[in-house]
């Protein structure tokens, strides 16, 4: 991408579906014995990729005009998700659960993703092994067995986990009897997951608070509506820092501004003035510039781990010293070197990040690590002087519908240039 910095975007801008309701919603698919349909899919890499895993499970899936997709699980036909799709994609593990409560068995490739970090999976396969199932991992496959069923218990997360939540309450949904699950996520995709299942004939209490639970039943054969996926909140936080960072003025349109809480409250501290109505936020910088603030990133209602680099890359040029504490994965900072090469001046100490403000960028060609992190750099190229050229945006692109339409939209100057040498390596 190449970006040109320095224009305060304006105007209005509409969210799309969340990345991730729609991967485990996607995933739940799985344990559904009739068609669904789904809507306001995000046009994204990693849906791509999800559907690719699905249809080699056996799942026929139709996409329709306007993006939304029927999924057909009544008869599948391989319990096996392979290492090549998997590999691209640590949301892949979310079909584990699933699949094993639907065939009794499952194999699934040790998953990939993000660099941010170790990201171990032992929660869900000890939560799996807790309803009952046989694991074991063997050539870089988890393979999962219970072919007597799977059947309820009380599940204790050491830390709290989403996707680990969400695989084992996808487990559960077809288990003999009732599973508790504590110190759950309480994530509003994991509401909405529960909510998806629950349409089909699950039957998931207590999903959003930190205890879930489930009581099995045979089968999810409840003809339900088309379901509509919950609009995606780190996309319109993106946008909203975006706007804050270059001293701009913009609607956020077909959004939840109750899942924006913290978000919206540094905001407020940096300085935005922001209006909010059911479905839409409008932050408003009066041509201000930021002031620095101080947050640590936590499992929601706090700061959303995946915010956490565009608000450094806010805090890079605000008024000020912020403090930012990362407290969900280790080396999650791969961004601050990309900014210092365009001139922020941040120290990394074990989990924390001190960003001295600085009254501008320079652009300079910089590089995309993982998803948020191209986010980061992304915004930081929009205010930064000069033309920013980020490579490596494949990671964009498995995370954000359409970003430089949406950006143009709001008045930013950037395009996306095809790199030959980027060609000849992949
Ligand atoms: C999900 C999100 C991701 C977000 C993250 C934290 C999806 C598809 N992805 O990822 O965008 O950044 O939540 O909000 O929803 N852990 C273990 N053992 C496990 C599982 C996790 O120790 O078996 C640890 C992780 O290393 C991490 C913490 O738990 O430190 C939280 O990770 P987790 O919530 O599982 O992240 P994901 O579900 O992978």
């Amino acid at each position: 991408l190449v970006i040109t910095g320095g224009i305060p975007l304006r105007g209005e801008v509409r969210v799309s579906g969340a990345k991730n309701s729609v991967l485990p919603i996607l995933a739940g698919a799985l344990l559904a014995s009739e068609p669904v349909s789904l809507t306001n899919i995000p046009h994204l890499q990693d849906v791509t990729t999800m559907m690719s895993i699905l249809g080699r499970l056996g799942v026929s899936l139709t996409v329709d005009e306007r993006l939304g997709i029927e999924l057909d699980a009544r008869a599948l036909t391989s319990c096996q998700a392979p290492y090549e799709l998997v590999r691209t994609m640590r949301a892949s593990i979310l079909v584990l659960g699933p699949l094993l409560a639907r065939m009794g068995k499952a194999e699934v490739s040790l998953p990939g993703g993000c660099a941010i970090g170790p990201r171990p999976v032992n929660l869900h396969v000890r939560g799996l092994e807790a309803l009952g199932a046989e694991v074991r991992v063997e050539e870089g496959y988890i393979k999962a067995s219970a072919p007597k069923g799977l059947k309820g218990a009380r599940i204790f997360f050491d830390t709290v986990t989403v996707t680990g939540t969400e695989n084992i309450m996808m487990a559960a949904v077809l288990a003999k009897g009732i599973t508790v699950l504590e110190n759950a996520a309480r994530e509003p995709e994991v509401q909405d997951l529960a909510k998806f299942l629950n349409a089909l004939g699950a039957q998931i209490e207590g999903a959003g608070t930190d205890t879930i639970t489930i009581t099995g039943v045979t089968a999810l054969n409840k003809k339900a509506p088309q379901y509509r996926v919950l609009p995606d909140r780190i996309e319109t936080a993106t946008f909203l820092v975006a706007a804050a960072m270059t001293q701009g003025n913009i609607r956020v349109k077909d959004t939840q501004p109750e899942l924006l809480s913290s978000v919206l409250k540094k905001l407020e501290e940096a300085g935005a003035h922001i209006e909010c109505g059911d479905t839409w936020i409008h932050l408003d910088m009066q041509g201000r510039r930021v002031k620095a603030i101080d947050l640590k990133t936590a499992p929601f209602p706090g700061i959303a781990t995946d915010i956490q680099a565009q608000l450094t890359a806010l805090n890079a040029i605000a008024e000020g010293t912020g403090t930012i504490k990362e407290t969900i994965f280790e080396n999650r900072f791969m961004h601050v070197q990309e900014l210092c090469r365009m001139g922020a001046d941040i120290s990394v100490t074990g989990n924390t990040a001190v960003c001295r403000g600085v009254p501008f960028l320079t652009a300079a060609p910089v590089m995309a690590t993982d998803l948020r992190a191209s986010a980061c750099l992304v915004l930081a190229g929009l205010v930064a002087k000069g033309n920013t050229v980020i490579d490596r945006i494949y990671h964009l692109d498995r995370g954000y519908e359409c970003i430089e339409e949406k950006l143009m939209q709001l008045g930013a100057i950037i395009s996306r240039q095809i790199n030959p040498s980027a060609q000849v390596r992949s």
